[in-house]
């Protein structure tokens, strides 16, 4: 059968990490490609006892259909946190529990731009989000990101050029892929700017919880007068990615909409899973589990950043996150960087090819994303070696 598919969809690509997953399955495979929370980081003891406690005591809880707005006591307890942690929540926001952070950025994109409005974003930007906007027919405009965040010149620059423009998509802390945070001058500024153009910000902060060096920043949302910021939040990557549970703060007008087309995408969130989160946040130390992922990430991102410092040479720069997953490497212009990545494709090391987050996706790009979340300590020397060595070769 020749299917005929939507104009929306025909174009799109799957997600190029995806694909690099595909060939992982050879012996020996170094991966730096995933996403991944590494699996020690699930708490899979307490998340056994509380499924079975929950399937003893509130089976039919567990298995019914339940409200679009998510697991009441869930929702207080992530509305609670959201207020202690980041002071997000004003009196008019409100908080609906989603699947996974993706669903609250591609439900904010969904309620707030027809076909044809723009969506800017920091150059790089997060593959999901991106593809969200793309399926939804926005046109995507990338702004040039710097060491503290977003170029807020560039910034107006496109808020000026794009009069269409309605929502400001930004990762300001632990980017994905870029490593980077946003200064709290710049969450200022982007906040003035966004105010002046009359447009709506989405605050992406699945990383949030996961500092290991420096100071914490204010979130964006906290200096949120005017109802203007939607935060996006997950459980991913503090309990486990696979629960599939997220959250979003916002205006609650603005939340009574996004009720509406979640009815349309899944009617709920798995009740299931958002009973083990208000469960395990309940009845065990989540702050204390942070900590502990805290402290790996801290390790494994020493360990990436020490490897790099002693194998690259200076030609190459990199990126050194203080939280999160990622860091990102950008190579010199005198080398091809899909030369590059096939050559580490062929030692068998995988790396993310720097195209793959761009806004537009005609663009080039000398950089790739390291993840140090999923790989041992050995290899991250080991395959940090292997790309020195291939760099050094290339030049
Ligand atoms: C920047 C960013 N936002 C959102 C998400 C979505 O996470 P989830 O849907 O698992 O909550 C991710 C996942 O990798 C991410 O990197």
């Amino acid at each position: 059968m020749n299917f005929k598919y939507s104009d929306k969809i025909r174009d799109m690509k799957p997600s190029a990490i995806r694909e690099i997953f595909k060939s992982l399955g050879t012996p020996g495979a170094i991966s730096f490609a995933a996403g991944n929370p590494a699996p020690e980081s699930f708490p899979v003891d307490a998340i056994a006892d509380i499924s079975a406690d929950i399937f003893r005591n509130s089976a039919n809880a567990a298995l019914q259909y339940s409200v679009t707005e998510g697991y009441p006591k869930l929702r207080t307890l992530v509305s609670e946190r959201l207020r202690e942690r980041f002071s997000v929540g004003a009196d008019f926001d409100s908080t609906i529990i989603t699947s996974g952070g993706q669903q609250g950025i591609e439900l904010a994109c969904k309620v707030l731009c027809n076909e044809g409005d723009t969506v800017i974003a920091e150059n790089p930007s997060f593959i999901g989000a991106l593809n969200a906007f793309r399926s939804l027919g926005a046109n995507i405009v990338g702004v040039e990101l710097e060491d503290d965040g977003i170029s807020v010149t560039a910034l107006e620059e496109a808020l000026k050029s794009n009069p269409r423009t309605k929502l400001l998509y930004l990762i300001p802390t632990f980017h994905n892929p870029a490593g980077i945070t946003m200064s709290l001058e710049k969450r200022r500024a982007v906040y003035a700017l966004a105010q002046k153009y009359d447009i709506v910000i989405i605050e992406d902060n699945p990383y949030g919880e996961l500092r290991f060096a420096g100071e914490k920043i204010p979130t964006i949302k906290s200096m949120d007068t005017d109802g203007r910021v939607i935060y996006c939040g997950s459980f991913s990557k503090i309990l486990s990615a696979g629960m599939r549970v997220g959250f979003l703060c916002a205006h609650g007008d603005l939340v009574s909409k996004i009720v509406v087309a979640k009815q349309v995408e899944d009617v709920h969130t798995n009740i299931f899973f958002q009973m083990i989160c208000a469960e395990y946040i309940t009845r065990y130390d989540l702050d204390a589990h942070i900590a502990n992922i805290r402290a790996l990430y801290k390790h494994k991102a020493t360990v990436m950043l020490d490897a790099l410092d002693r194998e690259m040479p200076d030609c190459v720069k990199f990126t050194r996150p203080e939280g999160g997953l990622f860091l990102w490497c950008t190579l010199p212009d005198s080398i091809d960087p899909t030369t590059f990545i096939n050559r580490a494709k062929e030692a068998l090391v995988f790396v993310v090819p720097g195209v793959a987050f761009n806004c537009d996706e005609t663009a080039g790009s000398h950089s790739f994303r390291l993840n140090y979340s999923m790989p041992s300590d050995d290899e991250i020397n080991r395959g940090v070696r292997i790309l020195a060595e291939i760099i050094k070769d290339m030049l």
